[in-house]
C-alpha cells in the first residue's frame, strides 16, 4: 500500500471514513522508522480545503514538523492541506524567482508554497491565509524558521491583498474566481508575473486555459504565458499552473 509521510506521520488515502485496512498493512507502515502516527485521509473540502481525515494506527498526534528544501513547515496534518505531490513545484519556485522580488501568496496555507522561497532567496514574501487555525501554524512555520521577511496576513486576499506591490503572485488555489483575478491584478506593480494553478480536464488543458485567460483579461493584459502539469489529480483532472507575465489594466 502507498503511503506520503509528513513529519512522522504517514497519511494513507482512503476513500471513506470506514474503509479497511488490513492490520499487517498498518504495522509494516508503522516499522518504518520515521512514522509514529498513520491517518486515512479522505479529502479535502471547501474555501478553507479543511482536511478529513481519520487515526488508522500510532500515536494519536496529527500536528508535527516537516522538513523539506531545509525549510520547516509546522502543522496539523489531520486538517491542513500538504500536498507532497506539489514538491518540485516548491523547488522550482525558489529557482524562478530573483533577489529582490516582492512576492504575494494569496493562499498560503502554512507557507507551502511560499516558505521555501522565503528561506532561500533574499526577497519580501506577503502570505494570505483566511483560516484562522491554518493562520496560526503559517506564524508558527515563520518562528521555526526564523524568517524576518515573511509577513503573515489573517485575511481573505480578495479583500486583504495590498495594491501595486507585488512583483510575482502566487495563486495556489483551484477555486480562482474573477474577485480573486482582480484582487491579483490591483496587487501588482506594474508588469509582473502570476502563478495560477487550477485542475484541467486531461486531454482539454490548452482549450481551458485559454478560455480563462480571456476571462482574466478584463484585468490583465497576457504579454507571456506557459503552463507546466504539476502532478496528476485524478483519472479525469491534471493538476496544472499557469505562469503569466502579465501587465495590469486595472
Ligand atoms: C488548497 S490550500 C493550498 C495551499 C498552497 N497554496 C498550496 O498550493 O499548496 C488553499 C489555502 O488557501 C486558503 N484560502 C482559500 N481562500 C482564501 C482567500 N480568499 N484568501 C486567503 N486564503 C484563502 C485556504 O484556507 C487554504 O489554506
Amino acid at each position: 500500500m502507498r503511503y506520503a509521510i509528513i513529519g512522522h506521520v504517514a497519511i494513507v488515502y482512503v476513500p471513506s471514513p470506514d474503509h479497511k485496512i488490513p492490520k499487517e498493512e498498518l504495522e509494516r507502515i508503522l516499522k518504518n522508522p520515521k512514522v509514529r502516527t498513520v491517518i486515512g485521509r479522505i479529502g479535502s473540502f471547501g474555501t478553507k480545503r479543511r482536511v478529513r481525515s481519520v487515526l488508522l494506527a500510532g500515536e494519536p498526534k496529527t500536528v508535527t514538523v516537516h522538513k523539506e528544501l531545509s525549510t520547516y513547515f509546522v502543522l496539523d496534518v489531520a486538517r491542513i492541506t500538504f500536498s507532497p505531490g506539489n514538491h518540485f513545484e516548491r523547488k522550482r519556485m525558489i529557482e524562478v524567482a530573483e533577489d529582490g522580488e516582492r512576492i504575494l501568496d494569496m493562499f498560503a496555507a502554512v507557507g507551502n508554497l511560499s516558505m521555501p522561497l522565503a528561506k532561500h532567496r533574499r526577497v519580501e514574501v506577503i502570505g494570505i491565509e483566511i483560516c484562522g487555525y491554518t493562520y496560526a501554524f503559517l506564524r508558527r512555520t515563520i518562528e521555526k524558521n526564523s524568517l524576518k521577511n515573511f509577513l503573515p496576513i489573517l485575511g481573505d486576499s480578495r479583500i486583504s491583498s495590498p495594491e501595486s506591490r507585488a512583483d510575482r503572485i502566487l495563486m495556489g488555489f483551484f477555486g480562482i474566481d474573477e474577485k480573486h483575478m482582480y484582487a491579483a491584478a490591483k496587487a501588482l506593480r506594474n508588469r509582473g508575473i502570476i502563478h495560477a494553478h487550477r485542475l484541467v480536464r486531461k486531454g482539454r488543458e490548452e482549450e481551458e486555459i485559454e478560455s480563462r485567460l480571456k476571462e482574466w483579461g478584463k484585468f490583465i493584459n497576457v504579454l507571456e504565458y506557459d503552463r507546466r502539469i504539476v502532478k496528476s489529480f485524478s483519472p479525469a483532472l491534471n493538476h496544472v499552473v499557469v505562469d503569466i507575465k502579465a501587465r495590469k489594466i486595472i
